[in-house]
């Protein structure tokens, strides 16, 4: 979900709703807004995507909810009842005095609800966020009864008090009718940032929401609390002590955020792809080829002393991971396990002081990555993160960082984040490989020339696409896609199903080549359309003829072939009911020419399906729940 908060001298709502905007690809199945205006709370809340609130909004603006000065926004992705007008954020309490909005999940919230609905409210929706807008309003209650007066210093009193009855992940923020100027925040394991403005401060899930008003941020620990008014920000723990946020300035720019000419995000940040991985590598680099990172916090000794890599990571970046596996054994000849981070810590993973553990996350907040990272630690692990989101909480946790550069990545499929994601494995890989003096530094340059190579490929690559949008559009009827690769094009595959099904809606499924006869073959029927990644001939021409077998044994059963091969390879023609070249690069780096085909098909499939490219239905950017 995405929050926002405002407190200042202008009208809130307009900030409010343009903060929205800005994180609305953190979900977007409702948003709501609270306006506090002269002792009324004025909200208004819709299903679906933010454009039903502004139409909801537009309707009502002679009631003069623009006017008010302080308010906070939300805009959803629904965990605790269904996508409705009524679970669609704030909530009020029974009162009507406070409103709040929440990001996360209250685990023990059927315990809470049924206590207060034992003291008789009568609960206005399904969420499990209402409970603390009932809790908050009975905690202030109660003080004023001893004797407390009403203003800011209450309302984050009785927010600190319901934070401590909470169990999850939360972020909360609350309003209250009789205190207007300020918002106060309860953070614990949800991101939360404020932005310290010239008489006038936010709250919001990342900057992204408040740079256009100031560029200065304060990062929050976990388990604090943050009371913001137009003077002044507050921030105390849980239990009450006073604490000092992380002052730090925000630097990105933007029109970096803006759609720049392209129908889409998404196609905006395919055509990034070049200069996204040149960005991953600059600085990284010596002239004479060798890897730098410096800026990776661990020790050349500690990178000695690992005896064995584990990946963890989620949906795009778990195919990054898989990728890497391929490149990391080869290279630094250590075993290398990759995991879903959803399972990682349920299967009672073998890890200790000499194992590394590469956290994977575009976002850095994606909360299945942050408990796998944190068990990690728990057994003494070392922890490295791969992130594109400077200060987020993943990277923060971990041991050390290495940061893609790939700049903001706003539409909800994943692309250039992927590419950079992949080039930094190969970076940590190397980089491993020629410190534990496995490799050469010729060898390590050689494979680095290769690298430094691929933007100028990609270019020529994205320049010759045409066909493969015709292709899409011919496929938009199709009832299912079916994927093959092996060794680095079997996550491949995997990638181009699962951007298919996130896009296209449509059934798709990715398989190593060598599996498919095994069983999941009987798919195959007359015109079924099956993506082949065919692996380079100079590279293992023994792995590139399997591949072209298995193209033929689901050719000979029916399928429509769309063989994706290198240039040069002319011998598969014959098995392609549809060719689509791409240019060599080593066996192992491939997947940054061969994925990206794969990416416009389903960005052309889906719009030509009338699908929104870039929010999908029941997605969301970045899942802060697990
Ligand atoms: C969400 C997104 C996916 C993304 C995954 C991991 O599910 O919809 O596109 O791959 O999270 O995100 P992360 O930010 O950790 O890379």
């Amino acid at each position: 979900c995405g929050i926002v908060g405002y407190v200042g001298s202008r009208p809130a709502l307009n900030i409010v709703i343009d903060g929205l905007r800005r994180l609305e690809y953190r979900g977007y199945d409702s948003a709501g807004v609270a306006i506090i205006d002269s002792g009324v709370i004025q909200t208004e809340k819709k299903a679906g995507k933010l454009a039903n609130l502004e139409k909801a909004l537009a309707e009502r603006a002679a009631d003069g909810i623009g006017t008010g000065t302080t308010g906070i926004g939300h805009t959803r992705w629904a965990t605790h009842g269904g996508p409705t007008d009524r679970n669609a954020h704030p909530h009020l309490s029974a009162d009507g005095r406070i409103a709040v909005i929440h990001n996360g999940i209250i685990e023990n919230f059927a315990r809470l609800r049924a206590e207060l609905e034992a003291a008789g409210i009568e609960f206005q929706s399904d969420t499990d966020t209402e409970c603390a807008a009932h809790l908050i309003a009975a905690e202030m209650r109660a003080l004023r009864e001893s004797g407390a007066q009403d203003g800011p210093a209450l309302l984050a009193e009785g927010m600190r008090r319901v934070a401590n009855r909470l169990e999850g992940a939360f972020t909360l923020l609350a309003t209250d009718v009789n205190v207007p100027n300020a918002v106060v925040a309860a953070r614990r394991n949800s991101p939360l940032v404020v932005g310290r403005g010239n008489g006038e401060n936010f709250l919001a899930s990342d900057v992204s929401a408040f740079i256009e008003h100031t560029r200065e941020a304060v990062e929050l620990g976990q388990d604090q609390i943050v009371l913001i008014t137009p003077e002044g920000i507050e921030i105390t723990g849980f239990d009450g002590s006073p604490a000092v946020g992380k002052e730090y300035h925000v630097d990105w720019d933007m029109s970096a955020a803006e759609k720049g000419g392209y129908d889409w995000f998404m196609l905006k940040e395919i055509a990034e792809q070049p200069q996204a991985i040149a960005d991953t590598l600059l600085g990284r680099l010596s002239e004479r080829g060798e890897i730098i990172l410096d800026e990776v916090r661990l020790t050349d000794q500690d990178l000695r002393d690992v005896d064995k890599v584990f990946i963890v990571a989620c949906g795009t970046a778990y195919h990054a991971g898989m990728v890497a596996k391929y490149a990391i054994e080869h290279w630094v000849r250590i075993p290398c396990e990759v995991e879903l981070a959803s399972e990682f810590r349920y299967r009672d993973p073998i890890l200790d002081r000499s194992t590394l553990v590469i956290a994977i996350s575009q976002s850095g907040e994606t909360m299945d990555t942050l408990m796998a990272l944190r068990h990690a630690k728990e057994q003494k692990a070392r922890v490295l993160a791969i992130c594109n989101t400077n200060g987020s909480t993943i990277p923060r946790e971990s041991d050390a960082v290495l940061y893609t550069h790939g700049g903001p990545e706003i539409a909800v499929a994943s692309t250039k984040a992927f590419l950079t994601q992949l080039v930094a494995c190969y970076l940590i890989g190397l980089h491993l490989a020629q410190v534990r003096g496995v490799m050469y530094s010729d060898e390590v340059a050689a494979v680095v020339e290769k690298l430094q190579a691929t933007p100028d490929s990609l270019r020529t690559l994205l320049s010759r696409m045409d066909d493969v949008r015709a292709l899409g559009r011919d496929l938009r009827t199709a009832s299912t896609v079916l994927f093959i690769g092996r060794h680095v094009g079997f996550p491949v595959a995997l990638e181009g199903a699962l951007k298919l099904k996130e896009l296209a809606y449509m059934h798709a499924e990715g398989f190593a080549a060598g599996e498919l006869k095994h069983g999941s073959i009987s798919l195959i029927d007359d015109g079924t359309p099956v993506v082949c990644v065919v692996p380079s001939p100079a590279g293992r021409g023994v792995m590139r003829d399997k591949v072209v077998s298995n193209i033929q044994e689901v050719r000979a059963r029916g399928a429509r072939t769309i063989v994706i091969a290198e240039e040069g390879d002319e011998d598969v023609r014959q098995f392609a009911d549809h060719l689509i070249q791409v240019p060599h690069t080593p066996t192992l780096l491939a997947p940054l020419m061969t994925t990206v085909p794969l990416q416009i098909l389903a960005c052309e499939i889906a719009a030509a399906r009338g699908n929104d490219v870039d929010q999908p239905r029941n997605l969301a950017k970045s899942v802060t729940v697990e």
